[in-house]
């Protein structure tokens, strides 16, 4: 869920390198994404996705008004729509499932997903398992053959690309924490610092108010919320942004205190391997930084 880390700011660049460009469309009032929206696809000739979370409560509002505003592609998660297919058909917009099993993956095959996200537990954000990358993906590659498949959690630079593409199958790669760290990402300063600064024991499984585990560092907010939930309960709803929320705390307003560069309050999602990183780089440099490191296993092999 994220509430404008990737805006049009970051998937600008990452379209005009070749990727595809994905705005966070969860929790984001609907004008300000369609706006956000036909920004970036003026600024690029390449694709622009939109991401929304099944559990957001506006789902098909937020789906609808980014079709009209031109997006080239839905990217799902977080829940399992059946529905968005056939607005994938009518409308001609490929629809991208996001899973984390292969039942939900054949499913998304069968229904008519463009492509498939395989997301396992050293993803950032809400999680759907506990599997990792590499234990997980060999058993969706087995079962989705029509469309591609793509391999999302814990990758961080192109040799590990270039093994889940060549050694396991994989037609593509998703990749989050290492663009939250690039010059172009429109999120505060102090959000970069926390995931650069952040070592591999300050990263942590929270409890979501989503329904599902959530990955992020331990800041001050989230020790609290380790510690003793119960002084966080939200009893105000101000956004009423889920179908189902526990309000053990309000998770918009603590995503948009991390989007400012509040330490003490925000809630920083984050992969597993953020304490990899040591740089913020621009998206230029990082896609750069990839496929010269993915080309050069080709060439040690050939
Ligand atoms: C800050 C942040 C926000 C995220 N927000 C979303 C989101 O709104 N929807 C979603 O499906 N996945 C979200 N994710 C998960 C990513 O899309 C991605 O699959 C995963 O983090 C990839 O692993 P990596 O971060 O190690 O590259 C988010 C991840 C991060 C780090």
């Amino acid at each position: 869920m994220s509430i404008e880390v990737s805006t049009s700011a970051l998937a600008i660049p990452v379209a005009d390198c070749g990727g595809i460009g994905t705005i966070g469309g969860s929790s984001i009032p609907v004008e300000e994404l369609q706006t956000d929206i036909r920004k970036a696809k003026k600024a690029t000739k390449g694709i622009i996705a939109v991401n929304i979370m099944f559990a957001m409560k506006n789902f098909y509002e937020l789906v609808m008004a980014s079709i009209d505003a031109g997006v080239d592609m839905i990217v799902t998660g977080a829940g399992f729509s059946r529905d968005i297919f056939k607005i994938g058909k009518d409308t001609n917009t490929p629809i991208v499932s996001i899973v984390s099993s292969p039942a939900f993956a054949k499913l998304a095959e069968k229904l008519g997903a463009a492509a498939i996200v395989v997301e396992a537990k050293e993803a950032g954000g809400h999680l759907g398992t506990d599997r990792s990358l590499r234990d997980l993906f060999p058993e969706i590659r087995k079962v989705v053959d029509k469309v591609p498949l793509i391999a999302a959690g814990g990758i961080t630079n192109g040799y590990e690309m270039a093994e889940m593409m060549d050694k396991y199958g994989a037609d593509a790669v998703q990749i989050a924490t290492r663009f939250v760290l690039t010059k172009e990402c429109s999120v505060a300063e102090n959000f970069k610092k926390v995931l650069l600064n952040a070592t591999k024991d300050d990263v942590t499984l929270i409890r979501s108010p989503v329904g599902l585990p959530g990955r992020a560092i331990k800041t001050p907010f989230v020790k609290q919320l380790l510690d003793d939930e119960s002084v966080l309960a939200c009893k105000k709803c101000p956004y009423k942004c889920l179908k189902k929320c526990d309000h053990v705390y309000c998770i918009s307003e603590r995503l948009r205190a991390a989007r400012d560069g509040n330490i003490e309050e925000g809630l920083f999602f984050s992969g597993e391997n953020v304490y990899k990183f040591n740089d913020i780089l621009s998206v230029k440099e990082v896609f750069d930084q990839f496929v010269s490191e993915a080309e050069s296993v080709y060439k040690e092999g050939s």
